[in-house]
């Protein structure tokens, strides 16, 4: 199930709250949300994360799939089973994964075959070999099976891999048997305008639960994405979640909300953990430079998670130099207790009506 309802939409721009009911749970949006690709968010329990507020979680169908694979998901019962966490997952159709991991791959109309980036067997994905992976995974969104188009890529391939994705779209559609499940299309159209908008109006025509913009931040200056988000979501329904895949620096998720995104998801916050990084109302804190070594102040001294509570810049900075993985566990739990709140507070901003003013002030102290 999935239902959507919009609160408050801001008087100065397309920013929005709103509510969505899936089956495991609410989620109060605008939201970030966290990367679990192997079923587990690295370094996270599922405890710690609902702690620091994750509402809901993302899960791979390309790796989940590749390992621990097939049967053992079957009969571990889904995801939300296999790993023990009660709320809501959405789960991406691979679509994006076999075309960033697998070094050979081959595209057609009927699917990609492609070899495992992990030991190079041969495996083939399809849209209703993804939705079959979706529907016994369980999770309460899924994605339709797509291309997202590298950058640059020509004005010709990317007409052609956008209309295949909105014929994968279509067979996604058709060979889902669980309508328990939300289903939702994705817009393709790479950095060219009129497939933008031919993408976004052939997807939102499908009666889906709610839409996805891909294709964007994959390497394209950021004034350019940023038009290209405002030139996309004016075609999508104000009523359907909008879900901007792979964004999740501070500024991006700024600029995704201002466009009136619902929902956004990325890697970011926990992988620049694993190297040392901290990401602050004040900025980044490369928290191995030497400049911290008698730093007793905590990362953020306004932040109330639990590094913050208990650890100083200086211990996690030593912890980083001896190579203890409790460094990587106390920066991801940092990293993203600080983006849910910071999702929290523009969602009382736009609440308030003065998300513009707020992402200023944010702007200002984070210093971009
Ligand atoms: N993650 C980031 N971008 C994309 C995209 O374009 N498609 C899919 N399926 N996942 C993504
Ligand atoms: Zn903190």
């Amino acid at each position: 199930m999935l239902e959507f309802k919009v609160e408050k939409t801001s008087s100065e721009c397309k920013a929005r709250t709103g509510t969505l009911k899936l089956n495991h749970g609410e989620v109060k949006t605008p939201i970030f949300m966290p990367v679990g690709t192997r079923a587990s968010v690295r370094a996270m329990t599922c405890d710690e994360l609902k702690e620091i507020g994750s509402q809901i979680i993302l899960g791979n169908t390309y790796h989940l799939y590749l390992r621990p694979g097939e049967e053992i998901m079957r009969e571990a019962g889904g995801l939300n089973k296999f790993m023990n966490w009660d709320k809501p997952i959405l789960t991406d159709s691979g679509g994006f994964q076999v075309f960033s991991l697998s070094r050979q791959r081959k595209i057609t109309e009927e699917g990609v075959h492609f070899r495992s980036h992990i030991d190079g067997s041969k495996h083939f994905i399809s849209p209703e070999k993804s939705i079959d992976i979706q529907n016994f995974l369980g999770s309460d969104i899924m994605m339709a099976f797509d291309e997202c188009v590298p950058y640059p890529a020509s004005y010709d391939y990317t007409k052609d891999s956008m209309l295949r994705t909105l014929r994968w779209l279509e067979r996604c559609i058709k060979h889902n048997k669980n309508d328990n499940q939300a289903l939702f299309g994705i817009i393709q159209g790479g950095m060219y305008k009129d497939l933008r908008k031919y993408s976004a109006e052939k997807t939102t025509a499908f009666d889906l639960s709610g839409f996805s913009i891909g294709g964007l931040s994959v390497g394209e200056p950021k004034d350019m994405m940023v038009e290209l988000l405002h030139y996309t979501t004016q075609f999508m329904p104000i009523n359907k979640p909008r879900y901007l895949m792979g964004v999740g620096s501070p500024d991006y998720l700024f600029e995704a909300v201002e466009a009136g995104v619902d929902m956004a998801d990325c890697v970011l916050p926990t992988r620049i953990a694993r190297n040392g990084t901290a990401i602050s109302y004040n900025g980044k804190l490369v928290l191995k430079n030497a400049k911290y070594r008698k730093d007793f102040r905590p990362i953020d001294e306004n932040c109330s998670c639990y590094a913050c509570k208990n650890h100083s810049r200086a211990y996690i900075r030593h912890l980083i130099s001896v190579n203890e993985i409790l460094a990587a566990r106390l920066l991801t739990i940092h990293n993203l207790y600080f983006l849910l709140d910071l999702m929290k507070n523009i969602r009382s901003s736009i609440e308030e009506d003065r998300f513009l003013e707020y992402k200023k002030e944010f702007y200002d102290s984070y210093g971009y």
